[in-house]
């Protein structure tokens, strides 16, 4: 049976309940569901807590849009890819665009909210950006916790974020299917996957699906190198070859492509058609027969997959607990296959990049992949 929630404080207070707040925020990925439902049922079952859903972001906390959330709202969604509560990826408080593309600082209307909703704590469920915004907010006086998700597993103290792992299934499944039609048309296939300042998942998809050069952000590449790792593959009697590019990959001395830009975003920037540059280029220069495949928001979208549902699973249930405790101001991180809990402020602002010492790079290239470089 759903139960009621409580009008006010007063009335909590009687029934001597907290009230925890979820949202998610940033581009959405598989595995949120997971997360908010692990912590909802770790809220009620084991705290006897009420749930308030946040809807889509920070943009639901400055327009006071938010949804009770009850134990039959979160059963049977642990497979369910997307977030139930909606996402915003352009919602900022503190840089709010309004209908004329004017930006206002709306953080004191979010705390408004936030006190309006009578929160015992928050968890914010994000990439670095949603999690920088947590930071200003948390500074502000918003009681907070951050649960890291991105499939581009870009965050600095966490082994993995929620999102990375389903993505990297999906990215190596295409990466499979290219594989034999390569083969059958004996063609160079490029493919292209997300990955804006990191090229996490176009490494280990390259690595997992076998692509014989692999293209990252972090290590500008040159077009000759590339020719000519094709050209070999050739003379060897490999007639084909695979190519994964992550979008934000650019050429020695080059640029990354910006397919768009995003005003209203906290990072305005959308990338794409590096990997039609690279195509062309190994056209004009090796006269292969060249074909591009934009994987695009698919990476997003779908179920999550086992390694996802358990770590949201986790990162849900520890948030709940460090809520629960009153320890505010610490995001959830995996270290070595443990759930801890850091300060926030570490969590935030840099970009966790490929290293060229990484072990992943080194056996990749003990198996001969190339980075073109
Ligand atoms: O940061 C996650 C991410 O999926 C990036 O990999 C990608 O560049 C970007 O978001 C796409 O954003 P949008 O959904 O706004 O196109």
């Amino acid at each position: 049976m759903r139960g009621s929630m409580p009008r006010n404080r007063a009335e909590r207070v009687v029934r001597g309940k907290k009230r925890i707040g979820i949202l998610t925020g940033g581009g959405d990925c598989p595995g949120l569901n997971a997360a908010i439902r692990a912590i909802a049922k770790t809220a009620i079952l084991n705290y006897d807590m009420e749930v308030v859903g946040i809807k889509d972001g920070f943009l639901g906390l400055i327009e006071d849009r938010y949804t009770p959330v009850f134990y039959e709202d979160v059963s049977g969604i642990l497979t369910l890819g997307g977030t139930f509560l909606g996402a915003s990826n352009k919602a900022n408080p503190f840089r709010h665009s309004d209908s004329r593309g004017k930006f206002r600082d709306l953080s004191d209307v979010a705390l408004k909210n936030y006190r309006a909703m009578e929160l015992d704590g928050l968890v914010c469920i994000g990439g670095d950006g949603t999690l920088n915004i947590a930071y200003k907010l948390y500074k502000k006086g918003v009681k907070l916790v951050g649960v890291p998700k991105t499939i581009d597993n870009d965050l600095k103290q966490t082994d993995a974020t929620i999102g990375f792992d389903s993505a990297l299934v999906t990215a190596t499944e295409a990466i499979d299917k290219l594989h034999t039609t390569a083969q059958s048309h004996h063609r160079v296939m490029v493919i292209e996957v997300m990955g804006r300042y990191a090229g996490w998942l176009a490494l280990y998809a390259g690595l997992a699906g076998g692509g014989d050069i692999i293209l990252l952000p972090e290590f500008p590449y040159d077009i000759k190198k590339i020719c000519n790792v094709v050209l070999k593959r050739n003379q060897r009697g490999k007639r084909f070859s695979i190519i994964v590019v992550s979008e934000g990959a650019r050429p020695k001395s080059g640029k990354m492509v910006v397919k768009r830009v995003v005003k209203d975003s906290t990072d305005p920037i959308r990338l794409g058609g590096i990997g039609d540059k690279v195509a062309n280029d190994i056209e004009d220069l090796t006269g292969l027969e060249t074909r591009v495949t934009v994987l695009g928001h698919l990476q997003r979208g779908g179920e999550p997959t086992p390694f996802d549902r358990i770590l949201a699973t986790r990162f849900g249930v520890k948030s709940c607990e460090l809520i629960n405790r009153g320890s505010f101001g610490k995001a959830v991180v995996l270290k070595a296959d443990e759930i801890r809990a850091v300060d926030l402020k570490d969590a935030v602002g840099d970009t966790r990049r490929v290293s060229l010492d990484n072990p992943v790079i080194k056996a990749a290239m003990s198996v001969g992949t190339s980075f073109g470089i």
